[in-house]
This record gives structure tokens, C-alpha cells and sequence, in this order.
């Protein structure tokens, strides 16, 4: 527990520079190519990013100048602000140059998964539209095992050792060579110009029924994320950190290469994790900081001993999902002093676990001392998200197991408050609720819903609707929203869950458009049976004269759900597939009955 409200203190005292640097930023139209140069300035000659794989470095200057090559590079390409490229590649530090010199010409890289292969990197290449793809050298099979659609041009270009018959194989350019004659000038900024609001690259997340998908990470975000670690961590400048996570993700390249870019730390990038390296490089490169994902923590606790592991500098452990299980074992078999558990906070909006799609922990606040740092749950009408309030017309706290909003209170001592509202002022009242933990005070509304366990642990919740389970298969509503959708030439669809008396999980129920009233739900049928499989094709349709897509689809979604298919509570005409006989058979009141008495299997 100790641990625990340290760090919770931790973090409390050191998100003021962070909020007043953001808000500066914010303010005077920086991002964070412009943050960068900043950092440039401050040391041109010391060591930025090292690569561990060669040993080469690139100082601040050389990785700038590396940068503008690449944004001379893809103005020369005819792409634009807005426009994205797609960098498939090993961790390494040519690629933080190409999303950062994209970022300077305001082109948004999608950065994707070097474990992919056929599908999937397919759909991951497809669904961020890319007009480009750079590829490593490494990858060169994966790449000559997909054949990308002709409806989507892509430029592809390789940058590694590669052959001249390899080249021409997958119809790429040489990257590199290119590059390396481009200008390394400064460009002027993009145009329209890319503030801490706009794009700046996309991560993808792991989706809930296979297919990874791609999350939008805007500048300020990037910004939030790395300096969140820097301060809550207290780092310092003369830190070299050890990134052996891959740049695809937000762990390596953000709470790991922000650190360079944004602070000026030296990083050491690792092509890919080794367990047996891990201590010989942290002392090769005199690393001060290392990262972990809990994965890597069991790994080296399963290594054989060796004296390199006691051996090196390394002060400060950052990274999530260390278990409480290992972690002593952890700090004591390998001297480090500080372990950095990345936990969620209403500052950095529990971004790290939400963006990784990971299931599980995303944040901790200790119920012992929940007023150290304060960040709550309180019970909302999660169709609404108003706040509940008790007869006081105070806020309710949740009990563990119980979802609710997280929120941040507002000290009214803290200076801060005042610059909160500057910033800006129309979403700052909406972001801000009065009389939640007691009379007369204020909290942020972080606009998440989260649950807490008995430990202080604290989990995302589902977003209501966005998954639902179904023959121990999790079905992701949106994925089957797109295919129904694509099946009736993108006709609105919204897919949701609906409870039946004495099965487990929910039905799938699928409420269509149709103005014309003319719809087949049987041929309809066979189009589904290509399209999904049998665990998410919806039992239910529920075809109506129009599907609300606009900003109130979420609440329209939880009246449907609320409805589910009792054909008393609407005009519109439900239907059943009735597994049998294998068929949609319309609802009617005696069918309904039917069902709810569990006398007909789905
Ligand atoms: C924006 O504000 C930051 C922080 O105060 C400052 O360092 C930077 O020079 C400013 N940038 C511009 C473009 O004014
Ligand atoms: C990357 O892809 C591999 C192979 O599909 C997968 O196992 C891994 O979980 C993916 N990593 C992330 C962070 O999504
Ligand atoms: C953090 O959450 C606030 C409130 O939900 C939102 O306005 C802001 O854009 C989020 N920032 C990031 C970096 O996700
Ligand atoms: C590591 O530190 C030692 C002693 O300070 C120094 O001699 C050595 O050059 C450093 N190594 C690197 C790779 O910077
Ligand atoms: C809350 O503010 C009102 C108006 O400013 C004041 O009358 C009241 O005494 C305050 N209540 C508490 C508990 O501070
Ligand atoms: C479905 O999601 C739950 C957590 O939400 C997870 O524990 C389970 O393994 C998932 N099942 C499948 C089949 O992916």
C-alpha cells in the first residue's frame, strides 16, 4: 500500500507543469513537430535516438534533419495535410523520423503492426486509407504475400537492404536513396496548419472480434501521454531510457520516444525485446530507465542469473501490468528502485490501457486513502450520462463492482482552476460539475466509465453497446454494424445486444433502415450466412422506416435494446431466425410469448 500512495501522491504533485505546459501549447498554436524543435535547440549535439541493433546514433540535429528529408521527400510525393502513409516496419529510429517528418507536412502515418500478415495487415493497410506504404526490408514476404486491392493505389517504397529484384518483384522504391539526396532544410509549417487538436498519427488497438482497430492519436495527446510519464516518473534530462517495445505502439513510441522528442532524453530503441540482452544493453548504452509490459517482467524473472543484471544503472522501471505477485521479486533480484506502474488518471484519460484495447487494469486509486489523489466513481445514467444525486444533491459514490463516471475534483486552492476555465471556456462547463463530493465544489467530468474492484483497481467498462457476448463469443457491434451495412449498400444498420430469459449472454439484434417497406429478410438471410459467422449474425432484425445515425445513435441504441423484440412496444415489424427452420419468421405476440418462456431454442 505504501507503494500505491506514493505513487498516487506522485502523481498528484506533478501534473501542474504538464497542465500549464499543455495549456500553452495549446494556446499559442504549437504540435509536435514545434515541440521537437524546441528541443532541438536546447542540446543540437547530444545523443537522441541510439539503435541498438547497429549501434548508430543520431544526435538532436541529426534526427531533424532526418526529418525534413522525409517531409521534403513527401511534399515532393504531391501528399498533403490530411493525406496518411502506412510504415510497416521493425522497431527502428528511421522510423520515428518518417512519422515525424510526415507530421511536418501535416501527413498522418499509420503505424502498423510488424506481426501482421496477410488479412490483417490487409484491413489494418485498408481501413487508414493510406496513399502509401513504407516497408523494412525484413518485411519484404509479408509484403509479397498480399495482394492490395486495385481500388486502393498505393505508393510502396522499402527502406533497408534490399534487392534490386525484390524491388521491382513488389513494383517499390528504394527509400533510402531518396532520403539521403533529399534537402534537409526546414520546410514551412504545413498547410492548413496542425495544431495539438489535430492528427498525428494511428495506433491500432486490438479489436474485440479479431481485426485490430486504428485509434486516432491527436497531438496533445502524444504530448499528455509522454510528459504525463516524465513528470508523474520524475525523470530527468540526463536519462537515457531503453525502449525495447515496438514502435507501432503507444508504449515505445510515445511514453517511450516523447521522451526524446519532447524532453531530450537519449533513447536507446531496441529492434525487438530480448530477455537475455535486456541487462548487457542497459549497460552498454548506460540506460538509466527502462520500459516494461508485465509479459517482459516474467521473462527476465525466468532468465538464469547472471551479474549483469545487478550491474547496471538502471534507476526507474516504467510500464504496465506488473503483478503485485512479482513485483518485489522483481525490484529485488534486479536492483531497481523505482517501478513506474503507468496508471490511469483523469489527465492522461487512462489513454494508455483504452488505446491498447488491453483487458484489464487501467488505473488504481487506493480506497484506503481515496482522498490523497482525488479521482472517484460516482454512479451515472449511463444513457444520459447525467450524474446521479443523492437527496443532499450530492454525487454518489460507487462501490467496488459498481460502474461509474470517473471524476476529478478541482482544488479551490489549486491556481490552475482559473486557467481551466480560460482555456476553453464552452467545453471547460461542460467538462465541470459542481457539488459532487461535497457543498460548493467542483470536479472534472472525464466523461469515462470505469468500475473499481475491492483492490482500487480500475477497469474500463464496456462502452454500453459496443460488445456484447454470444456463444462465449464476443461480438463487436460496430464490425457487425459495417458488414450488415456493406451487404445493403450502406443503409444504416445499428446492431445491439438484447437479453432472453435463460440464455446466457445476449442475442444479437440488428434494427434496419428501410423507408421503402419492401424489405427480404430471407435472401437477406443468405447474404448474412457469407458474411458472419453463426455467433454474430443477429437473431433478431427489427426493420424500421428509419435508424437514427446522428449525434443521439447512442442513446437511440439504448431505447432499441430497452425494447429489445416485444412487438407491443413498437409499429416496426421484428423478426425471429428461427434456427430450425432456419429462416427470419415475423414476431408476433404468441411467438414472443414463446420465446420468453424458454420454450423455443435459439
Ligand atoms: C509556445 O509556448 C511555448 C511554451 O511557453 C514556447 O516555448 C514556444 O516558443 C511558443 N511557441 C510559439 C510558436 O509561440
Ligand atoms: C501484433 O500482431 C501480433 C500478431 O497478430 C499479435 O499477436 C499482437 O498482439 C499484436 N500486437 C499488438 C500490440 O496489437
Ligand atoms: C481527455 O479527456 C477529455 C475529457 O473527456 C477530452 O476533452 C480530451 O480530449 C481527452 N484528451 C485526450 C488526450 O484524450
Ligand atoms: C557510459 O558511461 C561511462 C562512464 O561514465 C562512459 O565512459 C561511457 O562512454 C558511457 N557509454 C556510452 C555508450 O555512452
Ligand atoms: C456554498 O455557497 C453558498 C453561496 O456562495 C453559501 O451561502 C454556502 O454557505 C456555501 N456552503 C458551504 C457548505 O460552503
Ligand atoms: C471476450 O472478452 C472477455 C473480456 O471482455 C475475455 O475475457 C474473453 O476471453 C473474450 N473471449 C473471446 C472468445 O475472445
Amino acid at each position: 500500500m505504501t507503494q500505491h500512495a506514493y505513487s498516487i501522491l506522485t502523481l498528484h504533485f506533478s501534473l501542474f507543469p504538464l497542465r500549464l505546459a499543455l495549456w500553452r501549447y495549446m494556446r499559442n498554436g504549437s504540435n509536435i513537430p514545434s515541440i521537437f524543435a524546441q528541443t532541438v535547440k536546447r542540446h543540437p549535439n547530444k545523443p537522441a535516438l541510439i539503435y541498438e541493433a547497429t549501434g548508430e546514433t543520431w544526435t538532436f540535429t541529426q534526427l531533424d534533419e532526418l526529418s525534413n528529408a522525409v517531409a521534403h521527400w513527401a511534399r515532393d510525393q504531391g501528399w498533403v495535410s490530411g493525406d496518411v502513409v502506412a510504415l510497416f516496419m521493425e522497431s527502428r529510429p528511421l522510423q520515428v523520423a518518417l512519422w515525424l517528418g510526415l507530421a511536418k507536412v501535416g501527413v498522418e502515418a499509420a503505424l502498423i503492426n510488424f506481426s501482421l500478415r496477410c488479412e490483417p495487415l490487409l484491413h489494418c493497410v485498408g481501413v487508414s486509407g493510406s496513399r502509401a506504404i513504407v516497408f523494412g526490408s525484413e518485411l519484404a514476404d509479408a509484403m509479397s504475400e498480399v495482394a492490395f486491392p486495385s481500388s486502393q493505389p498505393m505508393v510502396r517504397f522499402c527502406t533497408g537492404d534490399v534487392s534490386e529484384d525484390v524491388l521491382s518483384d513488389l513494383s517499390a522504391q528504394h527509400l533510402d536513396p531518396l532520403l539521403a539526396s533529399a534537402s534537409k532544410h526546414p520546410l514551412p509549417p504545413c498547410n492548413p496548419p496542425k495544431g495539438m487538436n489535430d492528427r498525428l498519427f494511428y495506433i491500432y488497438t486490438s479489436g474485440t472480434t479479431g481485426l485490430p482497430k486504428a485509434a486516432i492519436v491527436v497531438h496533445s495527446r502524444y504530448y499528455r501521454i509522454a510528459a504525463f510519464g516524465y513528470f508523474a516518473f520524475r525523470m530527468r534530462p540526463d536519462d537515457i531510457l531503453y525502449d525495447c517495445l515496438p514502435l507501432y505502439h503507444s508504449a515505445g513510441n510515445i511514453i517511450g520516444v516523447g521522451q526524446c522528442l519532447i524532453q531530450g532524453l537519449t533513447v536507446v530503441v531496441k529492434r525487438k525485446f530480448s530477455a537475455s540482452r535486456f541487462w548487457e544493453d542497459c549497460i552498454k548504452y548506460n540506460c538509466t530507465v527502462v520500459q516494461y509490459i508485465g509479459e517482459i517482467c516474467r521473462y527476465l524473472l525466468s532468465q538464469p542469473v547472471r551479474p549483469s543484471e545487478r550491474d547496471h544503472k538502471v534507476r526507474l522501471a516504467i510500464g504496465n501490468g506488473l503483478r503485485p505477485s512479482v513485483w518485489e521479486a522483481f525490484t529485488e533480484r534486479f536492483r531497481i528502485a523505482q517501478i513506474g506502474e503507468f496508471y490511469g488518471a483523469t489527465e492522461c484519460n487512462c489513454s494508455i490501457a483504452n488505446m491498447d484495447g488491453k483487458v484489464g487494469a487501467c488505473g488504481f486509486n487506493s480506497r484506503i486513502l481515496p482522498n490523497v489523489y482525488p479521482i472517484r466513481l460516482v454512479s451515472v445514467d449511463e444513457d444520459t450520462m447525467e450524474l446521479v444525486r443523492d437527496s443532499r444533491g450530492l454525487c454518489v459514490p460507487c462501490r467496488p463492482g459498481e460502474p461509474g463516471l470517473l471524476v476529478g475534483r478541482i482544488n479551490q486552492q489549486d491556481p490552475l482552476r482559473r486557467f481551466d476555465g480560460y482555456a476553453n471556456q464552452d467545453a471547460t462547463k461542460k467538462k465541470i460539475a459542481h457539488n459532487v463530493f461535497k457543498k460548493n465544489d467542483t470536479a472534472y467530468l472525464s466523461g469515462d466509465v470505469l468500475v473499481m474492484d475491492d483492490l482500487g483497481y480500475m477497469y474500463f467498462r464496456d462502452r454500453s453497446g459496443d460488445t456484447y457476448r454470444w456463444r462465449g463469443e464476443n461480438v463487436s457491434t460496430t464490425e457487425v454494424e459495417g458488414i450488415l451495412s456493406g451487404l445493403l449498400g450502406q443503409t444504416d444498420v445499428a446492431v445491439y445486444g438484447v437479453s432472453v430469459p435463460d440464455v446466457e449472454g445476449k442475442a444479437g439484434m440488428a434494427a434496419i433502415a428501410d423507408p421503402s417497406e419492401s424489405f427480404d429478410c430471407n435472401s437477406f438471410l443468405q447474404s448474412i450466412q457469407r458474411a458472419l459467422p453463426s455467433y454474430a449474425r443477429p437473431v433478431f432484425l427489427r426493420i424500421s422506416p428509419h435508424v437514427d445515425t446522428t449525434g443521439t445513435f447512442k442513446i437511440q441504441k439504448t431505447r432499441l435494446q430497452r425494447e429489445g423484440f416485444d412487438p407491443r412496444l413498437t409499429t416496426d415489424q421484428i423478426y425471429f431466425l428461427n434456427p430450425r427452420a432456419a429462416r427470419y419468421e415475423p414476431m408476433d405476440e404468441d411467438l414472443y410469448n414463446t420465446i420468453m418462456e424458454s420454450r423455443m431454442s435459439l
